[in-house]
């Protein structure tokens, strides 16, 4: 299949082309390079020993988009781009907007010219908000709590909206739930600009000594330890479950919203300890406030994406440290390094 990749030099996207390249899949990335290196994909060129097309260019510029669309006239779309900060949606909401929202309706409008009706789409389970039900399954409410979700759940919308409108149309919006961990390689892992915002880049960094000490945000939660839980899901196996969206999309038409977590949650303490398992350090932690916008517990339910994808995590949270140490322990800089 032709596939057209927007956001592809990203975490999940590098992570997704190589499984697409080992699959026989014919790619073009397309991305802007706002939050990801050209390095990402020299090294994707290197494990997967194979080639793909790219073009730098920012899903905001209409003209820019539908040329590229047109020139490769893809068979499927998989859209990662977008910007993905929460704290940073609050301070700039309108950024976030014009890159997720716009930049969406522009990729479905230069879909429609090229003729292209499949689209897979990086949604979140931020588009549920505070739990009313736990494991949150895809009837749950949508009730987002900050300009990020929003926008998320404004593209699903769209995309709902030009399934309908366009015949044979077909779309996969995969609601993830917390990816994390790396390629077995080492050589491309989440490689955060900054002061990372997620739990597990930060701790990656305080094993590998760039940080001094992890803040526990809050240990009076209504759970095992009074720490926040997670269903945190393997890079790896997130990136198996788009190619398993991409031959669902193909074998049907409408618009369907699939979770992709694995039914497991984990605590912050525990996804420490695994670290500290993981890489044979100790890593020093102090419990702090609660960080507000936090909930205490989030789950995914994995019914629908086992019976339509026929898709299933494979990998636990001692693999997902493993594989973040070895990115972590190999590359201290990201992709600066080379
Ligand atoms: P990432 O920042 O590593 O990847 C996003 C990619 O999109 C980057 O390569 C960036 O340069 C590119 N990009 C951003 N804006 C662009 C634009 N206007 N034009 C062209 N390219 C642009 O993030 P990721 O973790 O790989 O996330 C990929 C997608 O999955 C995002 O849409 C994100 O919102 C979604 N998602 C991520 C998580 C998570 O925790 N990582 C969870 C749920 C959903
Ligand atoms: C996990 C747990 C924190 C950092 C966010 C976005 C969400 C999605 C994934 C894209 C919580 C605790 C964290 C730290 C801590 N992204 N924590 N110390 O909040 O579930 O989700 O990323 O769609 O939209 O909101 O993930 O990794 O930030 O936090 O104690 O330094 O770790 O309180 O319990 P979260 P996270």
């Amino acid at each position: 299949m032709k596939v057209f990749v927007t956001g592809g030099a990203g975490y999940i996207g590098t992570h997704t082309l190589l499984q697409l390249l080992a699959a026989g899949h014919e790619l073009c990335v397309f991305d802007n390079f706002s939050n990801a290196s050209p390095v990402a994909l020299t090294r994707v060129r290197q494990l997967s020993n194979r080639d793909f097309d790219l073009v730098e260019g920012d899903i905001r510029d209409a003209a820019t988009l539908r040329h590229a669309l047109a020139d490769f006239a893809p068979d499927a779309v998989i859209h990662f781009a977008g910007l993905k900060a929460v704290g940073e949606s609050n301070d700039k909401p309108l950024l976030y907007y014009e890159n997720n929202v716009t930049g969406s309706v522009n990729l479905l409008a230069a879909m429609d010219a090229a003729g292209c009706r499949r689209i897979v789409f990086s949604s979140s389970a931020t588009v549920y908000g505070e739990a009313q039900y736990l494991p949150f399954d895809e009837d749950h409410p949508i009730a987002p709590t900050n300009p990020y979700g929003r926008t998320k759940a404004m593209v699903e919308g769209v995309i709902a909206d030009w399934t309908k409108a366009t015949p044979n149309a077909s779309a996969v919006l995969l609601r993830y739930f917390n990816p994390v961990g790396a390629h077995e390689s080492g050589r491309i892992g989440e490689d955060p600009r900054g002061i990372p915002n997620n739990l597990m880049p930060y701790i990656a960094q305080v094993a590998a000594g760039r940080r001094e000490k992890l803040s526990i945000f809050g240990d009076d939660y209504p759970t095992r330890d009074g720490t926040g839980e997670r269903d945190y899901i393997h890079v790896v196996d997130l990136a198996a479950a788009h190619l398993a969206a991409l031959e669902y999309a193909a074998s049907k038409t409408g618009c369907e919203a699939i979770n992709v977590g694995t039914g497991q949650a984990t605590t912050v303490k525990e996804l420490v300890a695994a670290y500290e398992r993981a890489s044979g350090r100790s890593l020093p932690v102090e419990v702090i406030a609660r960080r507000s916008g936090d909930v205490a517990s989030s789950c995914a339910a994995t019914a629908k994406a086992a019976d339509l994808l026929r898709w299933r995590s494979e990998f636990g949270v001692d693999a997902m440290c493993e594989s973040s140490w070895r990115w972590q322990s190999g590359n201290p800089h990201g992709f600066a390094g080379d």
